[in-house]
């Protein structure tokens, strides 16, 4: 079987941690007998920088050729790239906005785990952290505040600028329908977040949720508002199986859910769509500060390789393997700096790449 992937490298730490997942993924291939075709794609910064534009139609007609997409990160420091300097829609995450709209990825899974080897990281308590916990937050993609009509005026003198939050019963069920089958794959319980006691957009949601749950009678549902779940995720993390949000709630959420953890370093995402194809990518940012050092931590993209493998290709040994070699290297005592803690060996991206697959061999 051979497989084709886009692969876009993007700005930042990008290029160095998706050559470590390259890395793994080749040797996971290798061992369970099928090859990968890469074709690197241009998005962000790096794409500004050659064609004025961070995403071409080219380069999204070529992505859709793909098996799937295996992504590192995009954007540069906002106070000193020349990128932040152009209107927002041609900086570099507009490409990626457009590119999950292109795309159709509606459906966003973000886990957020504590790793039992990570759990000095974990900022919260002990008596918190209990026996740990591990959630995963279904956020929608493609609408809500981000894809709604927007606008900034001028009238009288004052400055005035409007989003939309705007959502249609359809682009509710189809991800309602994703949170509730991957619910009963895991401990068969959603929580759908919103803000029903303000927003009708957030009514119709939960009243769209509720009628998908009927198909469901072996999973749980509940309804949190969204200011309660950003207080419960500190309070008492291990309450969440499957968090099921819209667009701008879970990326909040999603990026609080990761704190928690203490390994943002660590946490993968894929952004699917209704078929097998999907967008991999960790779910932490370029950071640009430390760009081209060799002390990135790889392994949230090495995860999302794994995610890829599970649900693009189907190649559920291969991605067992790369998980299974992520947690024997935390075991064996090897770190990145970001996770470094007393009596470790510390690594840099590099090792670390290369630890991972040695243990896939
Ligand atoms: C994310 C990021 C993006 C988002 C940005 C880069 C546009 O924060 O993937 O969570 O807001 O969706
Ligand atoms: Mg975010």
């Amino acid at each position: 079987m051979n497989y084709k992937i886009g692969v876009i490298p993007g700005d930042g730490i990008g290029p160095e941690i998706v050559k470590e997942a390259r890395r793994v993924l080749d040797t996971a291939a290798e061992k369970y007998g099928f090859s990968l075709e890469y074709t690197e794609l241009l998005m962000g910064g790096a794409s500004i920088d050659v064609h004025g534009i961070p995403l071409t139609d080219e380069t999204i007609a070529e992505a859709k050729t793909k098996d799937a997409v295996l992504m590192g990160s995009i954007g540069g420091d906002a106070k000193t790239s020349p990128w932040y300097q152009l209107p927002p829609e041609k900086r570099p995450e507009a490409g990626l906005l457009k590119l999950r709209k292109s795309l159709n990825l509606f459906a966003n899974l973000r886990p957020a785990y504590l790793y039992e080897e990570l759990k000095a990281a974990c900022p919260l308590r002990d008596e918190i952290i209990g026996d740990g916990f591990d959630m995963l937050i279904m956020r929608e993609l493609t609408g809500g505040l981000y894809f709604g009509a927007r606008r900034t005026v001028v009238e009288n003198g004052v400055r005035e600028a409007t989003d939309t939050l705007v959502y249609n019963e359809n682009e509710i069920r189809r991800i309602a329908i994703k949170g509730f089958d991957i619910a009963r794959k895991r401990r068969k319980k959603v929580c759908s977040v919103d803000k029903a006691n303000v927003l009708d957009s957030s009514r119709l949601w939960r009243s769209v949720v509720e009628d998908v749950a009927k198909d469901y009678p072996d999973v749980e549902l509940s309804h949190m508002l969204v200011d309660n779940c950003a207080m419960q995720l500190v309070k008492n993390p291990a309450q969440f199986d499957v968090i099921l949000t819209e667009n701008m709630f879970g990326d909040i959420l999603s990026d609080e859910a990761s704190m928690v953890t203490g390994s943002i370093g660590m946490l993968s995402s894929a952004s699917l769509n209704e078929t097998k194809f999907g967008l991999y990518e960790p779910s932490h940012g370029s950071a640009p500060d430390i760009a081209g050092q060799n002390i990135a931590n790889p392994i949230a993209t090495i995860l999302s390789a794994a995610m890829l493998l599970r649900y693009s290709l189907d190649q559920d040994a291969a991605a067992d393997a790369i998980e299974a070699a992520v947690r024997q290297v935390l075991k064996d005592g090897y770190r990145t700096v970001d996770i470094m803690s007393e009596g470790c060996t510390q690594v840099g991206t590099e090792e670390m790449g290369a630890r991972i697959a040695e243990r896939i061999r």
